[in-house]
């Protein structure tokens, strides 16, 4: 029981302090690593909270002497129960499970660390009225962040970034940053209590102290417009700054093109505009010429750098048009878990392992499963010319009629789209997987839809519905929401939990004039487990059953792309049987330690027929 015995006068400065001032949560900016920055990765201190004995007193009431004081003793008598600087470090970005044994299977409160410096000159920016953003690429699940000891603000969800205005309680000299991070599951959060991935917990992507001015360009966008109007295209510019300020003079310049072209902002602090360039001029970003330009926004003192391609993406009838031509998307699913190593992906060179996998599959097109993957690997992938699918982990059965679920997932939608919709790679915004029909369901999904419509008309929607049963061997898809998609994506697991061996009778039914993408199909194998193709778990069963199931999906209307389940054996706390799946989903092409198993090869000389049939 943590009773004060710290002296009175130190703990009353402490405690105010927490209440003095209201911080606030500011939208993430725009592309946040073409922002001054100090990073605060590296080695936090932390240690486990199983009771969060450092948050509630013992009458479960929200205490104030709570370690996010990071108390130390001031007298020899006085009573500090922990000590952060005596306590093991882990690095982050990155995942306690996999850092620390006893927390492999963890789930529940850890508390963590990190002291840094402000020095003066970057203090004495504050004065000349620039504001200290503190910047989180994700958490898992919920953060309580405190700089100084006093709280900067919350957030929930794992999978995207949020940001804190802690102008207020940085100051010169040694400050230190605390994080309360909980990755408990409950039926009300978005992912809800099951799903079949392994629930990392930690501060998993960058965490930066963004160093903007009172007034800053808060986001922006640059696309290609799908209207060809002779021999020109226009490129849509917009640009908002952090409050409505008017009269704010903005250069856009992309160098390569030779455009660099004057902008004011409106009462409203925003521009929205047009560019106009000779087609001929224009490379169009593809997967076979993932052309991006250097792109530059000056305004003032300010000057953010970005790299961006340009390209369209639209359906007609059930053709996918990438840049006006049809395409074929040679896709697989990964889940943000590295090679080899199995940890939380939070870098580059941890994407471009999965990548360099992907391309040797034959792929042009990834399905990010099933959250927003971090920026690094998406850029990454843009740059090596992968089509993207990204997704909210509205996964099965959510709390479809509670509120705060609803607004939960709303803003996870809004965060991804605001975080990449500059990305070129990215053409399909996925709202949901696998879930139970219902009106709450189809009321929730239907708004979550509309909402991304309104945030992004550039791309695409989707989501993963089902097919789970067939009726003399015809399969019908009927969903609600197709009429909220512009691509119906299913998924279908004929010959692992359904109809082994009967892919071949098959017959499907899509009633709807649009794209179909298979986003997930697929079955298990053990790496190195030979035997006959009936018997389950060898690389024998999967491979015939990639053969039958890609024979069957060939004949489907208007397939458009396919993405079996999935890219690399991942671990899962629901796969617990032993010597073969060993906490590991094994319906990998390619085993944790990088196997390639013979249903792999199927795969690859299937793609590398589609990828001459749309040559
Ligand atoms: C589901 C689900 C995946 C899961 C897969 C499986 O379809 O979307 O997240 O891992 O099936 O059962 O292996």
């Amino acid at each position: 029981m943590m009773k004060a015995k710290l002296t009175l006068a130190a703990l009353l400065t402490l405690a105010c302090m927490g209440r003095a001032f209201a911080q606030q949560q500011v939208p993430a900016p725009q592309n946040v690593y073409a922002r001054q920055s100090i990073s605060l990765n590296g080695d936090w201190n932390y240690f486990a909270d199983v009771q969060e004995q450092g948050y509630y007193d013992y009458r479960m009431n929200p205490t104030q002497w709570g370690y996010f004081l990071n108390a130390k003793p001031q007298r020899p008598s006085d009573l500090v129960e922990y000590d952060f600087d005596a306590s093991p470090t882990m690095h982050v970005p990155g995942d306690w499970n996999t850092q620390d044994e006893q927390l492999f299977l963890y789930e529940g409160t850890v508390w963590l660390k990190r002291d840094f410096e402000v020095k003066s000159e970057e203090l004495r920016v504050k004065n000349e009225g620039k504001r200290f953003l503190l910047y989180f690429g994700a958490v898992n699940y919920e953060a309580i962040v405190y700089v100084n000891g006093k709280k900067a603000g919350r957030h929930v969800g794992g999978f995207t970034p949020f940001c804190f205005d802690v102008t207020d309680l940085v100051k010169e000299g040694k400050n230190f940053v605390i994080v309360k991070v909980d990755n408990k599951r409950h039926a009300d959060n978005v992912p809800t209590q099951i799903f079949d991935w392994w629930n990392y917990g930690g501060i998993t992507r960058d965490v930066l102290l963004l160093t903007v001015g009172e007034t800053y360009i808060d986001d922006y966008s640059l696309a290609l417009d799908k209207a060809l109007n002779g021999k020109k295209r226009t490129l849509n510019f917009s640009l908002t700054l952090n409050r409505e300020e008017a009269g704010q003079e903005v250069t856009l310049s992309i160098p390569e093109l030779k455009l660099k072209q004057k902008f004011v902002t409106d009462e409203k602090g925003q521009i929205n505009s047009q560019l106009s360039i000779l087609s001929s001029k224009l490379q169009l970003w593809s997967p076979e010429n993932p052309k991006l330009y250097s792109v530059e926004i000056v305004r003032g003192d300010e000057q953010i750098k970005d790299e961006i391609g340009f390209r369209t993406i639209e359906t007609r009838g059930r053709q996918l048009l990438l840049n006006g031509k049809p395409i074929f998307l040679r896709g697989v699913c990964s889940h943000e878990e590295t090679a080899y190593t199995s940890r939380r992906c939070n870098s580059a060179e941890d994407a471009d392992t999965l990548l360099a996998w992907a391309r040797d599959l034959g792929c042009n097109f990834l399905r990010l499963a099933h959250y927003p993957h971090n920026e690094h690997a998406v850029r990454e992938a843009e740059r090596q010319g992968f089509l993207l699918w990204s997704e909210i982990p509205v996964y099965w059965t959510i709390s479809w009629k509670n509120a705060d679920t609803y607004a939960n997932a709303e803003n996870q939608l809004r965060d991804m789209i605001r975080r990449d919709h500059n990305r070129a790679a990215i053409i399909i915004w996925s709202l949901a997987n696998e879930t139970p029909h219902s009106d709450a369901r189809d009321k929730f999904l239907s708004r979550l839809a509309t909402t991304a419509r309104s945030l992004d008309s550039t791309r695409l929607i989707s989501m993963a519905m089902e097919v789970t049963g067939a009726a003399n061997y015809v399969n019908r898809l009927q969903d609600n929401m197709n009429k909220y998609v512009d691509v119906v994506s299913f998924n279908q697991y004929i010959g692992w939990y359904r109809d082994v061996n009967d892919a071949p009778k098959m017959k499907w039914e899509i009633p709807y004039e649009k794209p179909v993408i298979i986003s997930e199909f697929g079955g298990g194998a053990k790496a190195g487990l030979h035997g006959d193709k009936g018997q389950r778990w060898t690389e024998e069963f999967q491979e015939n059953l990639y053969r039958e199931n890609l024979a069957m999906l060939e004949k489907i209307e208007g397939l458009s792309g396919t993405c079996p389940w999935v890219l690399k054996d991942f671990r899962s706390p629901r796969r617990p049987l032993p010597g073969i799946q060993d906490g590991f989903n094994r319906k990998g092409l390619v085993s944790d330690q990088g196997k390639r198993k013979r249903a792999f090869y199927v795969l690859r000389e299937w793609y590398e027929g589609k990828k001459a049939s749309y040559n």
